[in-house]
């Protein structure tokens, strides 16, 4: 995800910004600018690491007071030198640096263009620097009121002029966006760590606010223009804690970070009507309307999000769907015929299992799809179409939101897929196209339950051996939910359809075993309450993960975990959530290194 960097004061700014785009690195991107005023404006930009543009800025140095920067992650448009930010208008009187998504961008670049205006990138920035530019009138800040107004999407903008020299304007629509406020000058940035070495006074710009920042502070309003006050953030963490965002784990900052991954990842995708875009993905309509097979291939908790996307082909799009543990099937030799489309997923794109099973299903004639969150990775070179996740760089080990967007990602390439063979229809795209637009809201409210969760941590703390239960989708989340307990906090736990709990496991049930079950699918609700029941008869301690306005649950588990009420397709994105919090607060109290868990790596790059 994109990083962005702002300056004015009395030092020189390019070196300043230069440092805070070093320090925004862990973001992930593919190219870096800045752009400095002094009389003009400058700009230098390169594609690939940080070091490059260091070596562009030593050969031509930029001297200037003021000034602004960006770190990229492409989203629209290859990453090249051209298509790195900042963009300028035309003149290159007036430059932008952006992280987000503008969502009507053809049509804004179409409008333009019919006005004349030439572009010289693909991306859909640029087009903000020429709306800036083209409504200025003397005020920056009427200026980007008026250009910011026609722009849809989730975004934070930061915008210069020559024309008014020691003063930026920056807006944000959901993208994160700072002030940090020095002494005598003034930052901006995608997040604290940023510049906390230079202050640890800050300003937090919320959704839909302005910010005109100059070297004597930042005054803060509505998009719309009304005054607001914001109190000062003084903040005190070390430096481990801010490289963590102030959480105390990176698995925890991660989990925090899932409403606006989820945002991101549906961003110019989706709109109102459940109507998608998905710009690598490439196959044509016949192809969808062809296909009579889909292949998921998968190792771990991308496995498990593949488990919630076969339920989820399977219900909506009545196509035949395999989950395949990559390792076996690329030593399974699977009959693949027909038209088939593999789905492999893989938060790193280079799991070495799943690779193989990649390429033996293409070598099969399967048409290979890459979900993935890692630009350029391998497995999204080799795919003959790619759906990036957008989650940004995850650093935990026990994955957390880069399954959430993959889970995101299914839903939108069901969507792309049904359509096209016409077996969605208007109303059934409508409804999970609004299921994933209210999802960030969602998932935000499950995360305000976090105490709740905590406290139910304390009674799994000693367990021996913990059950995890649940049927159809609440299964497939039943099974992420008990491997991120085990990952983490070195429990034997074990995941099953409640179904089965009667054949086997159930002898293993005794006074105060916990069992864990999530209850969200409304057509198996009263089975799944029938194995609850099994539980309790033997004594054993159920928490589930319910609807929070299911009162009928709350009369036979010990303990609830509420969602909010969704509909039951979607019910497993916020299921997951409140399963990922356990594990955490669990593992915490056991005293465990969360964040890289004994014997696992993030990337498992051999087999
Ligand atoms: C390792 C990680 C897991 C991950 C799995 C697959 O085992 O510890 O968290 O789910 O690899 O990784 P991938 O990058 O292919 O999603």
């Amino acid at each position: 995800m994109c990083g962005i960097m702002g300056y004015v004061g009395p030092r020189e700014a390019a070196p300043v910004l230069l440092d805070g785009l070093r320090r925004l690195e862990y973001r992930g991107y593919d190219s870096a600018g800045i752009a400095v005023a002094n009389g003009a404006i400058s700009v230098r930009k390169a594609e690939g690491k940080i070091d490059r543009l260091g070596a562009l800025l030593e050969a031509a140095p930029l001297a200037g007071t003021a000034g602004i920067g960006h770190t990229r992650w492409a989203t629209h448009g290859e990453p090249n030198d051209v298509n790195a930010h900042p963009h300028s208008d035309p003149s290159g009187e007036f430059v932008v640096v952006h992280n987000g998504i503008i969502e009507n961008f053809s049509r804004l670049r179409d409008e333009l263009g019919a006005e004349g205006h030439d572009f010289a990138s693909d991306t859909d920035s640029e087009i903000l620097a020429h709306l800036v530019s083209r409504h200025y009138d003397g005020d920056l800040v009427a200026a980007v009121r008026l250009a910011v107004a026609r722009a849809e999407g989730a975004y934070a903008l930061v915008v210069m002029t020559s024309h008014e020299p020691g003063r930026i304007v920056a807006v944000r629509r959901i993208s994160p966006l700072v002030v940090g406020l020095g002494d005598g000058e003034t930052f901006l940035a995608s997040d604290i760590p940023a510049v906390l070495h230079h202050t640890r006074d800050f300003l937090v710009v919320e959704d839909g606010e302005l910010v005109v920042v100059t070297a004597d502070g930042a005054v803060i309003e509505t998009i719309e223009g009304e005054a607001v006050e914001r109190d000062v953030l003084r903040v005190e963490w070390d430096a481990e804690r801010a490289e963590k965002g102030g959480y105390d784990h990176f698995m925890l900052k991660e989990i925090y970070e899932q409403p606006a991954v989820v945002t991101e990842t549906v961003a110019g995708r989706l709109d109102a009507e459940g109507s998608v875009w998905l710009e690598d993905v490439r196959f044509d309509d016949a192809f969808a309307a062809e296909l009579d097979r889909i292949w998921v291939a998968a190792c771990g908790t991308a496995y498990h999000a593949g488990l919630v996307g076969r339920e989820i082909f399977q219900r909506i799009l009545r196509i035949p769907t395999s989950v395949e543990y990559a390792h076996e099937m690329r030593y399974g030799d699977p009959i693949i015929t027909g038209s088939s489309l593999t789905v492999a997923i893989s938060q790193s794109g280079e799991t070495a299992d799943t690779l193989a099973a990649a390429r033996l299903a293409a070598g099969r004639g399967s048409r290979l799809l890459a979900l993935t969150n890692v630009v350029g990775s391998t497995l999204s070179r080799e795919a003959a179409d790619v759906l990036y996740t957008r989650a940004g760089p995850e650093v935990s080990v026990a994955s957390t939101k880069a399954y959430l967007a993959m889970l995101v990602g299914q839903y939108l390439l069901a969507l792309r897929i049904g359509r096209a063979r016409h077996a969605v229809d208007a109303e059934l795209a409508k409804r999970i196209g609004h299921g994933l637009h209210v999802l960030p809201g969602q998932v935000e409210s499950v995360l305000g339950n976090e105490a709740q969760v905590a406290a139910a941590a304390e009674s799994l703390v000693d367990a021996d051996d913990i059950y995890f239960i649940g049927r159809g989708l609440d299964y497939a989340v039943a099974m992420e939910g008990s491997l991120k307990l085990k990952e983490i906090s070195y429990l034997h736990s074990e995941a099953m359809p409640a179904g089965e709990l009667k054949h086997g496991t159930l002898a293993l049930v005794t006074r105060g075993t916990p069992v864990v079950v999530v209850i969200t699918q409304g057509a198996v609700y009263d089975k799944t309450l029938s194995a609850v029941q099994e539980v309790k008869a033997r004594g054993g301690r159920v928490i589930a993960v319910a609807y929070e306005d299911d009162d009928e649950i709350l009369r036979h588990a010990d303990t609830v975990l509420g969602i909010p009420r969704a509909d039951d397709l979607l019910g497993p994105v916020c299921a997951v959530v409140p399963l990922q919090l356990l594990a955490y607060h669990v593992a915490k109290l056991r005293g465990h290194d969360i964040d890289q868990p004994r014997n696992l790596a993030k990337s498992v790059t051999v087999e």
